[in-house]
């Protein structure tokens, strides 16, 4: 699969199959992160596989609600900023997350892994914050839902080339 492929068969999955990536896997796709672009190569990102006693602890936190949606999938991993303080760092640092994010939803994709980019509102929760052992300038960018797909969602309507692009004189 080539890249554009992958950009354009992505999908966000909300339902997986029980096998959770081995370590190996998980190492192999989590590495792609590290060569986001990044201004300044801050390197602000940080990832958390998530094992399940801490899983466990976290859906405790989080309540029944919330609990059973944590479960979906048998991988998750916490992507995270750490924020310098200075506005215009804070904000490439954040892009830069961002595309270090999308580069493990790519390679994810191209191993014909489900996922989904997910931001819970628990996770910005003292007490579920406590027990992931974020650090106050710590900002959670991404919940990383990975796992077999068991499904093949609908690829969600876009605005067309011409709305978005715009070529200059
Ligand atoms: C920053 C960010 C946060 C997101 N948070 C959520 C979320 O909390 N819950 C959710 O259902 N989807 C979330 N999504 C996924 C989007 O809803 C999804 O990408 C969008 O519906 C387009 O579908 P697609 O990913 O299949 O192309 C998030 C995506 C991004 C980029």
């Amino acid at each position: 699969m080539d890249v554009g492929d992958a950009i354009r068969s992505r999908r966000t999955h909300k339902q997986y199959g029980a096998e959770p990536l081995g370590e190996d896997s998980l190492r192999d796709l989590i590495d792609l992160a590290r060569y986001a672009p990044n201004h300044h190569l801050t390197q602000p990102w940080r990832f958390r596989a998530l094992g399940p006693e801490t899983r466990a602890r976290i859906e405790g936190a989080a309540g029944a609600k919330e609990a059973m949606k944590l479960r979906r999938a048998p991988t998750l991993v916490l992507a995270t900023t750490t924020l310098s303080g200075d506005p215009l760092t804070d904000e490439e640092d954040l892009h830069a997350t961002a595309a270090a994010v999308y580069a493990v939803l790519l390679g994810a994709t191209e191993r014909g892994l489900a996922s989904y980019w997910r931001t819970p509102a628990c996770f910005g929760e003292p007490a579920v914050r406590e027990v992931l052992g974020l650090g106050a300038n710590e900002r959670v960018v991404a919940l990383i839902h990975l796992g077999p797909p068991v499904s093949d969602p609908p690829g969600r309507e876009r605005l067309p080339l011409a709305d978005v692009l715009t070529f200059l004189p």
